[in-house]
């Protein structure tokens, strides 16, 4: 079984995180998204894996992860040339895939559930397609399945306005290399895209076995801000470990419950309550460090409240007499203040940012 890794589109709803930068690449507990696909793959056994990428992204995303190695697998890369859909990365996906069944996943979805389960159940059933599905709040922002009281898969739409029940698509399929017959027979969609689940239902109704499985864990698609400090609290809840102090803490700062601290970062006159996730080669002076935040490498916050907030590579800020809440702050970016109360406040702001003077 091969792995196929979606990391190519356009990443418009992390804007501005992803004008410079990949959206699979934004850290969730101080981890490129993305990273936590492929160890789940590994993890369930699966260690031939294609990552779809786009020219603007694909080489910083090939830079950072590398040939495999360090997650004990082999990654080819697949530049998908402009972002016309699940399906067609799929398609171009083909000489790598050859006759293989895969498992696709997307590279910004994160799930709790292993996946050896699903695949041990692909296998023994001989599916063409397993599925796996989610009651949301929101279906019309993701595929939506309609199934039989049976649980089996009736019809398939993606982000339809009036939804036929509330069970998402999870973005993790597992499919016989059937899909390639049914995306051959399909057609890009009204919003030009050549969509999975039109290909899922091309299987469906040529009497193809597809099966839909309920994910009982959680299941995070970190497309947007909130979305993303969700899964950073989620995964920094779950996989961070007892304290792991790399890093200098001065004897009057306080270092409480879960907290990891990379080489070369200094904390002087701080307080930090896990969990929480620093980095390596980071200076914090006089701040104050709330539970679910996680803070990456270089950075410099002095004079400073956080709390549940994720902080990117190189970002500085300094005195900032509120506390910082539920916030994502870009990399290398710079918030300071006059050392008195200010009165007025000064912006240079990317496209698409959002400030809320709460
Ligand atoms: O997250 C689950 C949802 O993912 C499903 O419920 C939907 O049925 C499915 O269509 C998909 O919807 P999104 O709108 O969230 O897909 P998005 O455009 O964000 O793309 C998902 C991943 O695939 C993302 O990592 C980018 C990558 N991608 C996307 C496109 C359109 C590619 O690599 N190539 C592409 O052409």
């Amino acid at each position: 079984m091969k792995g196929l890794i979606l990391s190519g589109g356009k990443g418009t709803r992390l804007r501005p995180l992803t004008y410079t930068g990949a959206k699979q690449l934004v850290p969730v507990a101080n981890k490129p998204i993305l990273w936590y696909g492929i160890e789940s793959l590994v993890k369930a056994g699966i260690t031939d894996i294609g990552i779809i990428v786009s020219p603007e992204t694909g080489g910083e995303i090939e830079a950072r992860t590398g040939t495999g190695e360090q997650f004990g697998a082999k990654i080819t890369y697949i530049l998908q040339a402009s972002p016309d859909g699940l399906a067609h990365a799929v398609k171009i996906a083909r000489p790598f895939l050859q006759a293989d069944p895969f498992v696709m996943y997307l590279g910004d979805n994160l799930i709790q559930d292993g996946l050896k389960g699903f695949v041990q159940r692909f296998q023994a059933q001989a599916l063409d397609a397993l599925i796996l599905l989610k009651p949301v709040p929101n279906p019309t922002a993701f595929g939506v399945a309609e199934v039989d009281p049976k649980g089996r898969v009736l019809r398939l739409v993606e982000k339809p306005p009036i939804p036929p029940s509330n069970l998402a698509l999870v973005g993790v399929y597992l499919f016989s290399p059937e899909i390639h017959t049914a995306i051959d027979h399909i057609h890009p969609s009204a919003r030009g895209e050549l969509e999975i689940t039109d290909a899922i239902q091309q299987l469906i109704d040529s009497q193809q076995t597809v099966e839909a499985q309920t994910l009982s864990g959680w299941w995070l698609d970190t497309g947007k801000k909130d979305d993303l400090l969700e899964a950073n609290r989620i995964i920094l809840d779950e996989y961070l470990g007892p304290p792991q102090i790399e890093g200098t803490v001065d004897a009057i700062s306080q270092v409480s419950g879960r907290v990891k601290i990379g080489i070369g970062s200094q904390l002087v006159n701080c307080t930090v309550r896990g969990p929480v996730v620093i980095g390596e080669n980071c200076h914090l002076e006089n701040c104050f460090v709330g539970a679910y935040s996680s803070i990456a490498d270089g950075v410099t916050l002095t004079d400073v409240e956080i709390d549940h907030s994720v902080v990117l590579q190189g970002a500085q800020i300094v005195g900032i007499h509120q506390r910082i809440v539920d916030s994502l702050i870009g990399q290398r970016a710079r918030l300071t203040t006059a050392p008195q109360r200010p009165k007025a406040l000064r912006f240079l702001i990317g496209d698409d940012s959002q400030i809320e003077l709460t």
